[in-house]
């Protein structure tokens, strides 16, 4: 659908429905749909490749979720998921096509840009990263030295980081643990220095991750881990050919760094930052779990890719996702979504996510540039859920703010140091289902007198309940759950934009910090002092105070 010929969201005959709906649902408690719907937990669950997916805690009925998929239908959802599957240049703002999912293509797939096909480049990228990660893992890489390379320090940021950094976590299990791992993104040098201070500088390899390479903290900390290796190996430029690899859309300005384009893995102008770790991004991923786990992810994020591209509205996960997060940020005022892990190597997953989610539709002007009237992406936030449970969920149980959350566990544990350990996930577990029963269901005052609570405490100790969470259920965190897990977030982002007309796919709001940086920045060495009168009062106020801490 042409956005320019798109009616306004918010004055489609689809939202005033729902608005309506939201009226005459309003005071409905989950306590009354389970009652009312006797199999709730199973008529509401849907099924997409491993991933169980269990949407009954929410807030909606089966009307509900017809009433949001209209809204999905009118406003051309899947007209712009085709689009984008099919190649086009969805993303308008920058005239490009976005096409991560040609990156977990089969071979034979055609999918073309410009009349060209994507698909053979792809694959000859991955069969370069499978055969230099082989040469690598087999100790066959060897230093300037000639010793064989160990430790591989992953120089990145954003959408050059996050993901190779949280599936490393994830999938650790996988990993060649006698390769030493690390990933440097942040331009505070205490980044590179703990990355680098213990490891042997004849043993390790750089890849500098960054689909510009001219992003100013990668380069920098590539710049100074150059200088690192050279003057630690006392060697001349000639040794950078040997420690330092580049995956990058830039060739020119990696050779300008003086990597050897021999050692560049490339990828394409219509891979996204955010969605670009299961192309060349995730060559160190790759060296630590080995080229066919890589695969096994790539298939797994396919397998959604074709869920999404292909299942009707009524079984498609990633649309209801979608469906459900618009229900609440434009119907509840909801601000916020909670992702939630019951799983340790998920740690680094809700970071990920925030870039994904928070780069992608934290946006406020639609795809013409006009001011958009409705709320768009919400505040992508989580942690590991027991941790949580020790902190923040008090807030989400009996605070004032509506949190929808999405909790995510498996059935097996992938670790299997002790049986004790083992027999720990039980526990985890049973924390995993007890949570989303108390959000959704809460504790009555009169439940609460039962208990024999003296009536000064019971409102203390009442639990609303009504509190919406998804759960994502599967058998083991495999590299293709993982991918399954992290295509299902892409594509529900998709749908969200898709549904506000918003341009999922910039991110023009990161550059004015860049840009003032780079002025603020000779102010604070330069001897021509703050130069006050350029910068506000606040600004020129701690810029001095730093220059005197200093002693500029
Ligand atoms: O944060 C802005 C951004 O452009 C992200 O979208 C991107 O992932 C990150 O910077 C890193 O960019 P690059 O890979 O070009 O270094």
């Amino acid at each position: 659908m042409n956005a320019a010929s798109r009616t306004k969201l918010n004055q489609t005959p689809e939202w005033a429905a729902l608005a309506k709906h939201r009226e005459e649902l309003d005071g409905t408690h989950l306590r009354e749909l389970f009652a009312q719907q006797p199999d709730r937990g199973a008529a509401c669950t849907l099924r997409v490749g491993e991933l169980t997916v269990d949407y009954s805690k929410n807030l909606v009925t089966d009307r509900t979720l017809r009433l949001l998929r209209e809204l999905a239908a009118a406003t051309g959802v899947a007209e712009l998921r085709d689009a984008m599957f099919r190649g086009e240049k969805i993303n308008t703002t920058e005239d490009r096509a976005v096409l991560h999912t040609a990156l977990r293509a089969p071979r034979d797939a055609v999918i073309e840009v410009d009349g060209e096909n994507v698909v053979p480049g792809v694959h000859a990228v991955l069969d370069k990263m499978t055969a230099f990660c082989e040469q690598v893992r087999a100790g066959e890489w060897t230093g300037h030295t000639g010793r064989p390379v160990k430790n591989i320090v992953n120089i990145g940021i954003g959408g050059s980081d996050l993901g190779p950094a949280m599936a490393y976590e994830v999938l650790r299990s996988c990993t060649d643990r006698s390769l030493t791992l690390r990933f440097v993104s942040n331009v505070d040098g205490a980044d590179l220095h703990e990355a680098v201070r213990d490891l042997d500088p004849a043993e390790t390899l750089f890849v500098i991750a960054s689909k510009t390479f001219t992003t100013i903290e990668t380069i920098t900390n590539a710049t100074s881990a150059r200088d690192w290796l050279l003057t630690e190996l006392k060697a001349g430029q000639e040794a950078v050919a040997k420690h330092f690899v580049a995956l990058s859309t830039n060739a020119e300005k990696v050779e300008e760094f003086g990597i050897d384009t021999a050692n560049m893995f490339e990828f394409w102008d219509w891979v996204g930052g955010r969605y670009s770790y299961d192309s060349a991004i995730g060559l160190s991923l790759m060296i630590a779990v080995g080229p066919d786990r890589f695969r096994e992810m790539l298939d797994g994020f396919h397998l959604v890719d074709e869920h999404f591209r292909t299942a009707p509205a009524e079984e498609n996960v990633p649309l209801l996702l979608g469906l459900l997060g618009v229900w609440y940020g434009n119907f509840f005022d909801a601000q916020s979504h909670a992702v939630l892990p019951y799983s340790h190597y998920l740690s680094k997953f809700p970071a990920y996510l925030q870039q994904l989610d928070m780069e992608s539709n934290g946006k406020s002007v639609d795809r013409d540039g006009d001011p958009v009237e409705w709320q768009t992406g919400p505040v992508v936030w989580g942690t590991p859920g027991t941790n949580g449970q020790h902190a923040y969920y008090q807030l989400i149980h009996q605070g004032t703010k509506m949190i929808p959350a999405d909790f995510i566990g498996f059935a097996a544990p992938v670790h299997d140091l002790l049986p004790g350990l083992i027999a720990q996930h039980d526990l985890l577990m049973a924390n995993f289902f007890a949570q989303t029963q108390a959000l959704a269901f809460g504790r009555t005052p009169d439940e609460v007198r039962a208990e024999g609570v003296p009536e000064e405490l019971v409102p203390h100790k009442t639990f609303p309940g009504n509190h919406p969470t998804t759960t994502i259920l599967a058998d083991r965190l495999t590299p293709s759950v993982l991918g399954q897990l992290i295509a299902l977030y892409e594509h529900k982002v998709f749908v969200q934009g898709a549904i506000w007309n918003i341009d999922s796919f910039d991110q023009w709001g990161v550059e004015l910090g860049k840009v003032l940086a780079k002025r603020i920045e000779p102010l604070l060495t330069g001897d021509e002092g703050t130069e006050a009168e350029r910068l506000d009062s606040s600004t020129a106020a701690l810029v001095s105070a730093y220059r005197t801490l200093r002693g500029r």
